[in-house]
């Protein structure tokens, strides 16, 4: 468990399901919220990979994870394809990578650090779970206004030049995170980054190769 003043990032519970749908239809109006049945099921498949953030017993923000093999999806992938359409079935003890299919925090509490924490909690499991990487396919919810000018790889360069300051890659590349390229039509529902993502990437700095992952544990937080 991660604490900052009233602020706690906790394994999703169950119960948590009904106040994550409604938080998520809150952060994105016009894409269709997960099911119950997917959020359950993404509880029942990788428990340990599945953060909620709480502030004074009210559920402010998420981020759900999996674990692939990366080689398995290093070319260009859509965010249904590697999340088994948000099922998650596609986990894979086998993997080494913990890949991050979601992380939102209310509108009325950002900027008071609890992306942070929630990133945080993903490299506490990245590194308790001796993973070697997290990787994630970020939004771009900057792109739209740029994209009649750009690309969305020259959007996405001129975010990490410092050029501009894009709500998601920046606070991303401000966690650690490295840019590694766009995916196109990662997730075509999402019209503000016109349905492109940035591929980035966390190195586990205590990664042990020879060394067993421990993927199937629950509690490591
Ligand atoms: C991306 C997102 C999760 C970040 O969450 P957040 O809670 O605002 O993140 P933080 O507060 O930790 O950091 C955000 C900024 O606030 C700043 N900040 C952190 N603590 C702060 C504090 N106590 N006071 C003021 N500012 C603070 C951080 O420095 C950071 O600024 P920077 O980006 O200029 O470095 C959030 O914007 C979000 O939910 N977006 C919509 C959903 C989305 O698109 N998710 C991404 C899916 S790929």
């Amino acid at each position: 468990m991660l604490k900052s003043k009233n602020c706690i990032v906790r394994h999703t519970r169950k119960e948590d399901i009904p106040k994550l749908i409604e938080l998520q239809r809150r952060v994105y109006p016009s894409i269709p919220p997960w099911t119950r049945a997917k959020l359950s099921t993404q509880l029942e498949i990788f428990p340990a990979g599945q953060l909620t953030a709480e502030c004074d017993g009210e559920i402010v923000g998420c981020a759900s994870a999996l674990v692939v093999l990366w080689d398995d999806w290093a070319d260009a992938h859509s965010w249904k394809e590697i999340t088994a359409a948000g099922t998650f079935e596609n986990h894979d003890p086998e993997g080494r990578t913990l890949y991050g299919a979601e992380v939102f925090v209310a509108p009325e509490m950002r900027g008071s650090g609890l992306g942070h924490l929630l990133y945080e909690g993903r490299r506490t499991l990245c590194r308790e779970m001796n993973l070697k990487r997290i990787i994630a396919c970020g939004r771009l919810p900057g792109y739209h206004r740029h994209a009649p000018e750009m690309d969305a790889e020259m959007y996405a360069k001129r975010v990490v030049w410092g050029d501009f300051d894009d709500p998601v890659l920046s606070f991303q590349l401000r966690e650690g995170f490295r840019y590694c390229g766009v995916i196109e039509d990662y997730l075509p529902e999402d019209k503000e980054s016109c349905g492109c993502a940035s591929i980035i990437v966390w190195l586990n700095p205590e990664y042990r190769p020879r060394k067993p992952s421990h993927v199937e544990q629950e509690e490591v937080l």
